[in-house]
């Protein structure tokens, strides 16, 4: 088993998946990874959709302009909304479970990556978010952050190196 810094090493965006479906038991445990990331305030704003038909994922993979082409050829997707009305830290909650979702996915031998969608563009110049609601049915008090597009690995991608870090970005005691 990976160390917690061997599997962040690890974790790239992976956008190239290999063709057939994942096993359900990958999906479920990706999923209650999301679950199981903390919450401010208690409040639990997220819901979260997952596709993984084959149609719904090419017309997802219009959503941005360019930055979803990988969803086209993903054996799932798991999109992420906040409830607006229950937290105002929906977005951190969704970024956090997102991140919970992918080093899973990682763990698990899959490949993922993160799709932007709040305060992005579609294809056809609406709003991602307006978009992906029309044929995703959420409500308008969900408001969509990012989707996760899982799927196969074709090749281990490099992994990330310690000593490559940037740690001149780390500052100590004042910036
Ligand atoms: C907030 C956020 C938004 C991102 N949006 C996209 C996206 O819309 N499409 C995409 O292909 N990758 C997206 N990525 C992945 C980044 O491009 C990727 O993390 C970055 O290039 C570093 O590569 P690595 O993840 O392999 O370390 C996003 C990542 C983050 C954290």
């Amino acid at each position: 088993m990976k160390s917690l810094l061997e599997l962040m090493l690890a974790r790239r965006s992976v956008r190239k998946y290999a063709e057939g479906s994942i096993k359900p038991e990958k999906l479920e445990t990706i999923l209650r990874a999301g679950l199981l990331a903390p919450s401010g305030h208690s409040k639990y704003p997220l819901e979260f959709i997952v596709v993984e038909d084959k149609a719904t994922l090419e017309k997802m993979s219009h959503c941005r302009v360019g930055a979803a082409k990988m969803l086209a050829g993903a054996s799932a997707a798991i999109v992420v909304l906040g409830d607006i009305e229950k937290s105002d830290m929906w977005v951190e909650d969704a970024s956090v479970a997102m991140m919970g979702m992918h080093l899973m996915a990682t763990e698990l031998g899959l490949g993922s990556c993160w799709v932007q969608v709040r305060l992005r563009e579609a294809e056809d110049g609406r709003a991602s978010e307006e978009f992906l609601r029309e044929f995703l049915d959420f409500p308008s008090n969900c408001q969509c952050q990012a989707i996760l597009s899982i799927g196969e690995m074709e090749h281990t991608p490099k992994a990330h190196e310690l000593d490559k870090l940037k740690v001149e970005k780390i500052h100590r005691e004042k910036f």
